[in-house]
């Protein structure tokens, strides 16, 4: 089985709340795969489940053919807050896991950590506390982090809900790059133009089910269900976008 991802039938309750409806998916190596929806619809819950975050009430989640385990490295995932510690320089942000966890050498943590900032652009700015750096700068920072830890699978939770427009673009760019890399995805995102463009399929989730899965064209264009409709409609307002082969 070549899956990355293997999700089947998984539902999620929490008392009388169903969270999760019975959603399946499989995410191959190097595919990108954006989850869009309405405010709690629950893609945050599905990220969480995959991570092994929180319980599962019906069906199976395989990460590389095993049920997810937090911490194994396995997977990454990157929030809309970026988490970083305050009083820690940005190398030693992404290095502490490497130190703690992985038992690396500093020597040899302070090497990836430069290799993975410069990878976001920032190995200019590795002495920087969180403070002095920006706000998509310190998400780049947090996703330097994330990737320190070499994992098969990242799942991004609105990584640009809270950073301004013109910050948010380079975020979009460090994501976009990965993509290219081949790097295997899972995007929860607003900003439906860069879904489209970067994402090899798209799942729109309503009330805890995924109403629509496919590639860019089926989801934005042809947008085969109401809800999708009325959801996208939305964004068109205020978003224009083209989608791949579509340009000019
Ligand atoms: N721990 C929880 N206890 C009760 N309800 C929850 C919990 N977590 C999420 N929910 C509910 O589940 C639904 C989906 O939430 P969430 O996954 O955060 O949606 P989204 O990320 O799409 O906005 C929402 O109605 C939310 O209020
Ligand atoms: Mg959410």
């Amino acid at each position: 089985m070549s899956a990355v991802l293997s999700v089947a039938g998984i539902e999620r309750r929490v008392g009388d709340t169903e969270i999760l409806r019975g959603i399946s998916l499989d995410v191959q190596k190097g595919e990108v795969v954006g989850l869009i929806g309405p405010s709690g619809s629950g893609k945050s819950s599905l990220l969480r489940a995959i991570a092994g975050l929180d319980p599962i009430n019906a069906g199976t989640i395989l990460v590389e053919g095993k049920p997810p385990k937090p911490g194994d490295g396995a997977i990454g995932m990157v929030f809309q807050q970026f988490n970083l510690w305050p009083h820690l320089t940005a190398r030693e942000n992404v290095t502490l896991a490497l130190r703690l966890v992985r038992k690396q050498s500093k020597a040899e943590a302070n090497e990836a950590a430069q290799a993975m900032l410069e990878r976001v652009g920032l190995g200019k700015y590795a002495d920087r506390r969180p403070g002095a750096l920006s706000g998509g700068q310190q998400q780049r920072v947090a996703i330097a982090r994330t990737l320190a830890m070499q994992p098969r699978l990242i799942l991004f939770d609105e990584p640009t809900a809270s950073l301004d427009p013109e910050l948010t673009t380079e975020v979009l760019e460090v994501i976009r790059a990965l993509a290219r890399d081949g790097m295997t995805m899972l995007v929860v995102s607003h900003e439906m133009g860069f879904i489209a463009s970067v994402a090899t399929r798209t799942l729109f989730l309503d009330h805890g089910k995924v109403l629509v899965d496919g590639p860019a064209k089926t989801v934005f264009r042809d947008a085969p269900d109401p809800r999708l409709r009325r959801f996208l409609a939305t964004y068109l307002e205020r978003v224009a976008w083209t989608l791949p082969g579509e340009e000019g």
